[in-house]
């Protein structure tokens, strides 16, 4: 039985995580033999509340409700989250209009708020400041894909412990993978994502964190990374840039991981800091099947949450 809520990839048990992925691939093999599926979502309305901006999750989301059979609506921004009413009162609302609602916004907390004024509403985390677990799902997809079973494989994330960083770890570890983050001092993975990981580890993944890019990557089966500055944190970039620079993945640093280890992003990518061209551009990235994976694992999670 999928949860009502997806806010976090620990609303997700191993055996659910797994069998979204499998319906994904699903979902992805009928696309593309252009065969008809299933249509849960017909006749229903999912809400898109967005605000930070997107150019995957927004489009993904808006394909995945259509092929589903359902409809999107997109309040402004204006008054979508507590702007004109109390973030509650938009959640009361929106619960009698529409099946399932994709929030992306600043604090978990207000996400967390926003979920519990509507018990009835099917509500999904589509990136808050804390965890983006909706890009966690397309990336496990993308992993099972390349390397299948992730079970005693090494994912390394180089860069700052952030969102990204935090649902990976989540659903990699579920999925019984090593997962290595290599962050500088003070920009590690949140303590509380850490002991979340910790106890609800029952799939032989593990999760070990470093400064030290080298001892992240070497002999890794794939190498992650994402921007230095994250949504709201642009006034911070100049200190970023110095503190991060010894993190860019590049031919170097790739050289360290296992042979034929794949290069991951979220994106979007600034070319040149964190990653290289050469990297990012190289056989060895996986970025753009990430991308599209978006939008398989989204109809997956939207299917299940809609009791199909
Ligand atoms: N990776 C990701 O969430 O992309 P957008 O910010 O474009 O949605």
């Amino acid at each position: 039985v999928a949860p009502t809520q997806f806010l976090s990839i620990l609303d997700f048990g191993p055996a659910q995580l797994s069998a979204c992925l499998a319906r994904a691939g699903e979902l992805k093999a009928a696309r593309s033999a252009h065969r008809p599926h299933e249509r849960p979502l017909e006749g229903l309305h999912v809400a898109l509340l967005f605000e930070k901006p997107s150019l995957r999750t927004r489009s993904t989301f808006q394909i995945a409700v259509r092929e589903l059979g359902g409809h999107t609506i997109e309040p402004p921004e204006d008054v979508a989250l507590g702007g004109r009413e109390s973030i509650e009162d938009v959640a009361r609302n929106l619960e009698r209009w529409v099946a399932a609602a994709v929030v992306r916004t600043f604090a978990q907390s207000r996400l967390q708020t926003f979920a519990d004024a509507a018990p009835r509403l099917r509500v999904i985390n589509a990136l808050t400041d804390e965890e983006h677990p909706c890009q966690a799902l397309a990336d496990c997809l993308t992993l099972t894909e390349r390397l299948g079973s992730l079970r005693g494989r090494t994912i390394a994330f180089v860069g700052d412990g952030n969102n990204v960083a935090a649902s990976l770890a989540q659903a990699a570890t579920m999925l019984g993978a090593n997962v290595r983050i290599a962050s500088p001092k003070g920009f590690e993975l949140a303590a509380s994502i850490q002991v979340g990981i910790a106890s609800s580890a029952t799939s032989g993944g593990r999760l070990e964190l470093t400064t030290d890019p080298v001892a992240a990557v070497h002999g890794a089966d794939a190498v992650y990374t994402d921007v230095w500055t994250s949504m709201g944190q642009e006034a911070q970039g100049p200190d970023r840039h110095r503190i991060f620079a010894p993190y860019q993945v590049n031919a170097a640093l790739m050289a360290q991981a296992a042979p034929g280890a794949l290069f991951m992003h979220c994106l979007p990518a600034h070319r040149g800091d964190e990653v290289t061209d050469e990297v990012i551009d190289s056989p060895a990235s996986v970025v753009f099947d990430q991308s599209e994976n978006r939008l398989h694992t989204q109809k997956a999670l939207l299917a299940m949450m809609a009791g199909a």
